[in-house]
């Protein structure tokens, strides 16, 4: 850590564009978020039923000068010379600004090579380091962001529309994966049943607001793999929908969306209880955007509170893709491994860092 501090700056601009949300933070010390800024391209591909990476590439294009912009304002940033970002240059960093971050990956590759250019040439210009930043680990930064003083270790269970995880960490930069999904990502699950029910995307909010009027042991669905170890499976439960809605056709929409969501929930809850157990965890955390589920958030509090376990649950807009976590697990990535290299690429299939 001496190294980082040794300039005495201790801001960093990070950048995320791994998917559909153009984002951009100034944290401060890898805790303190100065200004986080998201812009939502969620209206662009609701019309397609899911994120079509083309228009999800070129909506960044469009939107990054102006989010990365906003987030330097909101945090009292002076840009050297007066010139916005995408001016000038060549007139050394801003003050404060230690480095600049990206999402390197997972991710659709046209989306995090924006993100991955545009944080590279202001490290370049403003003759600081470059910090890539893996999407996942950067999820797990949401509750250490929102709750400093978190008992460790924890088990955080990671779940967005591409990843599901159970994660072990002991501290910034020491996780171990103790499960993840066998075939669809929660989120995804969440995205293909409210598909097929016609509640609109993202599929997550549809099927909580049509749960909300519905009777959640209307049907009796699978809990799959709910006995065997830590991973989860959960295209055998969409499919138990579908067959269920096909074979009686008149059950009632909110019904199907209750039950749905309560047999994911019950999954959830159970799988992560055991790791909590299993490795000893003083708390336990969501991340990503299924974390922002009601349900889920009040089933797996009170099942913590039960076994007198602490239990963090980050606030939506933490939950959701943002720029902030991607600078504070940036601060740490920074003082354990040094600078990226500006000849690193973005890495669509990135996989979550392995144990250090
Ligand atoms: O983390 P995130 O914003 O983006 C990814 O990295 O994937 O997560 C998006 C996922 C989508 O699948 C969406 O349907 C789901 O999070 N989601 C929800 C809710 N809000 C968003 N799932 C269940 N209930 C919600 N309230
Ligand atoms: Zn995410």
């Amino acid at each position: 850590m001496t190294a980082l501090h040794a300039t005495g700056a201790t801001l960093v601009l990070a950048i995320e564009t791994s998917c559909d949300e153009t984002a951009a933070s100034v944290v401060a010390g890898g805790r303190e978020v100065r200004s986080s800024v998201v812009s939502s391209q969620v209206d662009l591909h609701a019309r397609f039923g899911g994120v079509v990476p083309e228009i999800a590439g070129r909506a960044h294009l469009e939107r990054i000068v102006p989010v990365v912009t906003e987030a330097l304002e909101q945090a009292g940033i002076d840009l050297p010379g007066g010139n916005g970002v995408d001016g000038g240059g060549g007139e050394g960093a801003p003050a404060g600004i230690r480095a600049v971050a990206a999402t390197v990956g997972p991710g659709l590759a046209g989306a995090l090579l924006v993100g991955v250019s545009f944080a590279k040439s202001l490290a370049l210009c403003w003759d600081v380091p470059f910090v890539g930043v893996n999407h996942l680990e950067g999820h797990l930064y949401a509750s250490l962001l929102e709750e400093p003083d978190l008992p460790l270790p924890a088990t955080v269970l990671l779940v967005s529309g591409g990843h599901t995880l159970l994660v072990a960490m002991e501290g910034p930069g020491s996780y171990e994966v103790l499960g993840g999904t066998v075939d669809d990502a929660a989120g995804e699950a969440f995205d293909k049943v409210a598909r097929y029910l016609g509640l609109g995307y993202p599929g997550g909010p549809g099927i909580e607001r049509a749960a909300a009027s519905g009777d959640p042991a209307a049907i009796a669905l699978p809990r799959p793999m709910l006995a065997e170890g830590l991973d989860l499976s959960f295209s055998g439960l969409k499919t138990a929908v579908v067959q269920h809605v096909t074979k009686h056709p008149e059950v009632a929409t909110p019904d199907v969306a209750a039950s749905f969501q309560q047999a994911a929930v019950d999954v959830l809850v159970h799988k992560t209880l055991r790791a909590a157990e299993r490795r000893g965890a003083r708390s336990v955390c969501l991340a990503g955007g299924v974390a922002a589920n009601g349900p889920l958030r009040a089933q797996l509090g009170a099942a913590c509170r039960d076994r007198g376990l602490a239990c963090f649950l980050p606030s939506r807009e933490m939950c959701t893709d943002n720029a902030a976590m991607i600078g504070a697990a940036a601060w740490f990535r920074l003082a354990a491994d040094g600078p990226t290299p500006l000849s690193a690429g973005a890495d669509a299939s990135l996989r979550f860092p392995a144990r250090r």
